[in-house]
């Protein structure tokens, strides 16, 4: 029987072509994410499952689709799939680490000159009208060259953000699990722990990936040890922030600004306090999203998932246990 796969949505470049070579598709063709129900109703036939971030892959899915050999998903966060449920069924994971790497960092960095400068109420006080005589005092915002930049989470995304940070003359911190001899050596970096960094950083950017211990790690406490004049920002997950406190944080101005790609929740609901906070510069999870990147991911994802239906490894396996 010729294999089959379950698209949950239009993917971009030359991805269609190259799964259509390996099997016959089933194509959720619609500009919304495919409703639950759906997800588990034609997940029963199919062999492959190429995912968006926002399908969420558990022991549900896994059960209602027997015959599935491999996901592959076109993000590199895999924190919407089960990966230990998946490594016990035996169906590996694919994810599209690598080519969304400069993209990201560039958002970040674009999130980063946005709060720290007041663009968003530049942009604002402009359309508004209210562009008056020169003023000397106008949305002063704080120094984005010659700061101490706080990187939480120095991965591929994070080194690369730590790379146009030294670029623009600031000093690097970051915080991991792991030291970054790479960083420290290039950059002159130096690693904290996390109250360090977040006490020491007047701009603090967010590139962890979502786990367990990453949940809620900007709370309450850890945004008072920020500097009333420091700026976050976060091109990870949403959840690594504790959604309330940030808003009470940017509204006491306990800190003095935020740039969020991610949100919690995602995406932010009419009305949500946030919303109206001038002093927060939001973006519709952009992060990967220039032309090239989002066709890089889509193809790569592409590859990844025909390679599983062929039992070959993949190219990049979110789950390599499922190898052992
Ligand atoms: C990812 O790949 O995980 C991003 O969030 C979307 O590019």
């Amino acid at each position: 029987m010729a294999s089959s796969v379950l698209i949950t949505r239009q993917p971009l470049g030359r991805a269609l072509e190259i799964i259509a070579k390996a099997a016959s598709l089933d194509l959720w063709d619609s500009d919304m994410p495919m409703p639950r129900s759906e997800l588990l109703a034609r997940a029963a036939a199919v062999d492959g499952l190429y995912c968006m971030l926002n399908d969420r892959i558990d022991r549900e899915l896994l059960l209602a689709a027997p015959r599935l050999r491999v996901v592959s998903t076109m993000a590199v966060g895999v924190d919407n799939i089960d990966l230990a449920a998946c490594t016990k069924r035996g169906v590996p994971v694919g994810h599209t680490p690598g080519v969304l790497t400069e993209a990201t960092a560039d958002l970040a960095m674009a999130l980063l000159l946005a709060a720290a400068r007041r663009i968003g109420e530049g942009i604002e006080h402009v359309r508004s009208g209210m562009w008056g005589e020169f003023q000397p005092d106008l949305l002063l915002g704080r120094d984005v060259h010659s700061s101490t930049i706080g990187i939480v989470g120095p991965g591929r995304i994070g080194s690369a953000v730590a790379r146009r940070a030294s670029g623009f003359g600031a000093s690097v911190l970051y915080t991991g699990p792991t030291a970054k001899p790479m960083l420290e050596q290039q950059l002159g970096a130096q690693r904290r722990d996390l109250s360090g960094l977040l006490s020491e950083a007047d701009h603090v950017v967010l590139t962890a990936a979502l786990v367990p211990e990453t949940h809620h790690l900007i709370d309450a406490p850890a945004l008072r040890l920020m500097k009333p004049s420091a700026t976050l920002v976060n091109v990870a997950r949403g959840p690594l922030v504790d959604t309330a406190a940030l808003c009470e944080a940017l509204r006491l101005g306990r800190i003095a600004a935020a740039g969020l790609d991610v949100t919690d929740p995602e995406p932010l609901p009419t009305g949500h306090p946030l919303l109206a906070m001038p002093n927060c510069v939001l973006t519709p999870h952009l992060g990967s999203a220039s032309l090239r990147t989002r066709t890089e991911m889509a193809e790569m994802a592409a590859r990844n998932l025909v390679l599983g239906l062929n039992g070959e490894p993949l190219e990049a396996c979110a789950n390599p246990a499922v190898y052992a």
